[in-house]
């Protein structure tokens, strides 16, 4: 699998674990101390994963972006 076959799996998942911890975030009482620790706080370890690792997989994109050298005229 290549740079782009990984982005285009990852970022639906990078979109659906931000919502799981919002979700989660918000449950209040209606899910178990369990269920909590379970879904938000492993989540929360799963989606800094998936962050760290697409932002890798984009650094060339930031890089152009961000640091590249400006011609000065
Ligand atoms: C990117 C989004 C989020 C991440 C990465 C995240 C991460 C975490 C983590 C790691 C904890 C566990 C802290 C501990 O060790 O006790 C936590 C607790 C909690 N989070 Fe989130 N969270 C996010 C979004 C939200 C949102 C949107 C809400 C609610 C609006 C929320 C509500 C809570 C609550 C109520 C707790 C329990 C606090 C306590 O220990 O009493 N979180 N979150």
């Amino acid at each position: 699998m290549n740079r782009q076959h990984v982005l285009k799996l990852l970022n639906p998942v990078l979109a659906l674990l931000f919502v799981n911890q919002i979700v989660t975030g918000m449950s209040g009482t209606s899910l178990s101390h369990e269920a909590f620790e379970i879904l938000h706080k492993g989540g929360a370890i799963i989606l800094s994963l998936a962050v760290v690792t697409h932002v890798i997989l984009n650094g060339n994109w930031i890089k152009a972006q961000y640091f590249r050298k400006r011609n000065h005229v």
